[in-house]
């Protein structure tokens, strides 16, 4: 929304700070100046360009820039702005004869600024493909499917992405009203950052959503993607869903999330990114399975380097990402029900057997087979 009593204000303050009329602003940003008049009166808001070309004229500092551009009502999209800026600063140093180039790259951005400003979010990204979904039958997976279509659903995503194993069968489900549904197979088996990377031809240049189904929402949770989908459309920034560490092995079994600034009650600017740390990190949220992602993401991931077990870890692509881009974190508080991975049930499994205990190994044998029970029926 734009504040156009704000963007008068400052508009007036930084022209009386380089003792400029009126006419003399107009002048120098190439609009009439009677516009410069409706402007401080708040009767108008400019276009982007001529908001830039004002920005010029008024030899403003990056922040100042910022502030009238927030004033105006747009939004500025993170990795463009910069540009921007750089382009109005040199054109104010050349002469008119050199000038075509700059202003052609000028107009090509706001094109593509304006282009992200419209994108919505469409597509609906699962990955199915890793090691423990291809334990489950078609109908075990379409069953664990299930809430992950419907938040999909009510987040009013139109466009499902299932990421499969090579040789696997689409799973069997009921799709909600509204979900188109496609396939494509992840091979190799790199990980999840690299799942998501073979979807770049279907999502293509758009920002898109990713649901990791073995994180379970039901009831009230299942507003989560929808919730955040209303902060990416705020924030023109990825989104990623963080929850409260419940003891010492979600340090290690998880993403970790470091959060920044506080943006709003349970949103918050992420500072920095860890998958599954082993150092002795003990400070955090872990990551849920839930992000709104913008396509920059693909470029992170295509230079990021593979973890120890060669696999690409979209949380390290996401902490690249944060050098170029902002990334929020919108608190999950609502119950959680996470698919136990199955190697850190064997993991206790050989931890028992360390201690040579009999009743700890008889624990963690009983606490695996309802594990796998409740993965089954599900
Ligand atoms: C993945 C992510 C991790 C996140 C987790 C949530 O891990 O890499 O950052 O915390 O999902 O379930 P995975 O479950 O694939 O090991």
């Amino acid at each position: 929304m734009a504040d156009l009593k704000k963007l008068a204000t400052l508009l007036q303050a930084h022209r009386e700070r380089l003792e400029l009329t009126k006419a003399q602003l107009a002048q120098r940003a190439g609009v009439s100046a009677s516009f410069v008049t409706y402007l401080e009166k708040e009767q108008r808001r400019p276009s982007l360009e001529v908001l830039a070309r004002l920005m010029q004229a008024l030899d403003l500092t990056t922040s100042e820039k910022r502030e009238l551009v927030r004033a105006a009502g747009y939004h500025p999209a993170e990795e463009l702005t910069p540009r921007l800026h750089d382009i109005t600063e040199q054109l104010a140093e050349l002469p008119d004869s050199e000038r075509t180039e700059l202003l052609e790259e000028f107009s090509r951005m706001i094109g593509r600024w304006r282009e992200l400003r419209r994108k919505r979010v469409r597509h609906i990204v699962i990955p199915i493909a890793g090691w423990q979904p291809r334990l489950l039958s078609p109908e075990q997976l379409g069953k664990m499917l299930r809430p992950a279509l419907e938040e999909s659903a009510l987040a009013g995503l139109s466009e499902v992405i299932l990421v499969l194993a090579p040789g696997k069968a689409v799973p069997t489900f009921k799709l909600p009203r509204g979900l188109k549904v496609r396939t494509v197979v992840q091979e190799p088996q790199l990980g999840l950052g690299h799942a998501i990377l073979t979807t770049h031809g279907v999502v293509g240049d758009e920002p898109f959503a990713v649901i990791l189904p073995d994180d379970i929402l039901l009831g009230e949770g299942r507003h989560c993607l929808r919730r955040m989908l209303a902060l990416y459309e705020e924030y023109r920034c990825s989104v990623l869903a963080v929850t409260g560490v419940e003891g010492a092995a979600d340090f290690k079994n998880y993403g970790i999330a470091q959060l920044g600034k506080l943006l709003r009650e349970n949103i918050y600017l992420v500072k920095e990114l860890r998958e599954k740390p082993t150092r002795k990190q003990r400070s955090g949220l872990t990551i849920v399975g839930r992000y709104v992602l913008t396509p920059q993401i693909f470029e992170a991931l295509q230079v990021t380097t593979p973890d120890k077990n060669n696999e690409i870890q979209l949380t390290d692509a996401l902490n690249l990402l944060l050098r170029r881009q902002r990334i929020s974190a919108f608190v999950y508080t609502e119950k959680l029900f996470r698919v136990t991975p199955i190697k850190m049930l064997l993991e206790q499994l050989i931890d028992a057997l360390d201690e040579s205990r009999p009743e700890r190994l008889e624990q963690a044998m009983q606490i695996t087979k309802e594990a796998l029970q409740a993965l089954t029926t599900l």
